[in-house]
């Protein structure tokens, strides 16, 4: 069997974050090597107490690192208390709560430090804000080619006509810092961006949410009481039945990229104006005028996914990983 892969899962908890940091736990093809936070859909106190509390919760063995609290250069956005609640986990009670402290070390740091401590060997899961990676780079650009690989929850590229979720081009992701998200999708490291193209064509329905609370002891009960509020925000806002898969998406990346159907090409993102963090995507091989996509980086976007596969892999991982 071939060992499982070392991942950084930096993250904003997060109703779908925790679904997603409870699988990496629970997937025997991964290995987390850490947790590092970063604002978004909570402020970083809040969402790093999050982070520590599932920590505890679910008997996590890897450290959390705590992120920046704020953008690279503009103000942060208010939080999304309308979709997260208040605690950032659906105003569910944190029964147990212990107030504990992160590392000492900066997330930025701990994501260098660990890339060099197994350069080619770590893939960096990011499915909140991405300015602990931005600042990484600018601290160490080497970080970009120490890495084995970066999935990023994140972007909307309008295919098949999807639009973002913050405003009609912009993913919240990308929205809540787009100079940091045009710096990680410049920089030269292999990146996929797992979209909202996808991950709004994968939900989580009551049913299946029930199920795994009935099989998968604790985790699946909490994960099924904090997806409430969640699938209640979809079903009024957009009226889908149940929750998106948005991070737990980009884990399923990771663990099988077979899922996702990619397109590759340069992308930037809109950092000024009323399109204020659209991603787009010069695609290989189109023949186009000089342009601001010209000698960047190739990266990866998905375009579609086997959203009945994911939702199988989802839920076998959960229930061999928890009883
Ligand atoms: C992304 O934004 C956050 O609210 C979610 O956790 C997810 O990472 C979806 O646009
Ligand atoms: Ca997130």
């Amino acid at each position: 069997m071939t060992a499982p892969t070392k991942i950084i899962f930096d993250t904003d908890p997060g109703i779908d974050d925790a679904m997603a940091l409870l699988f990496i736990e629970a997937s025997p093809a991964l290995d987390l090597i850490a947790v590092t936070t970063i604002f978004g859909n909570s402020d970083i106190e809040t969402t790093t107490r999050n982070a520590l509390y599932l920590k505890r919760r679910f008997g996590l063995k890897a450290p959390v690192f705590k992120g920046t609290d704020k953008p690279l250069t503009r103000p942060r956005n208010p939080s999304p208390t309308f979709v997260h609640g208040v605690n950032g986990l659906g105003d569910v009670e944190l029964t147990g709560h212990v107030a504990e402290h992160p590392e000492a070390k900066p997330a930025h740091q701990a994501i260098i430090d660990l890339a060099r401590q197994y350069p080619g060997e770590v893939v960096l899961c990011a499915v909140g804000p991405l300015t602990n990676l931005a600042l990484a780079l600018q601290a160490d650009p080497e970080v970009a080619t120490l890495l084995k690989s970066v999935v990023i929850m994140g972007g909307a590229f309008g295919v098949a006509g999807k639009p973002g979720n913050v405003t009609p081009v912009a993913e919240a992701n990308i929205w809540n810092d787009p100079e940091a998200a045009d710096q990680v999708f410049t920089a030269p490291w292999t990146l996929t961006a797992v979209s909202l193209d996808v991950t709004t064509q994968v939900v989580m329905s009551p049913d299946y949410m029930d199920a795994l609370a009935a099989a998968c002891g604790d985790a699946g009960q909490f994960l099924n009481a904090i997806s409430k509020p969640y699938a209640a925000f979809y079903g009024e806002r957009d009226g889908v039945v149940g929750c998106c898969v948005h991070d737990a998406a980009a884990v399923a990346c990771v663990i099988d990229p077979t899922l996702f159907k990619i397109r590759r090409g340069a992308v930037r993102v809109v950092t000024e104006g009323i399109t204020l963090g659209q991603t787009c995507q010069s695609p290989e091989g189109e023949l186009f005028g000089p342009s601001a996509w010209d000698d960047q980086p190739i990266q990866s976007v998905t375009v579609a996914v086997d959203g009945d596969r994911l939702l199988a892999l989802y839920a076998e991982t959960m229930k061999a990983g928890y009883r």
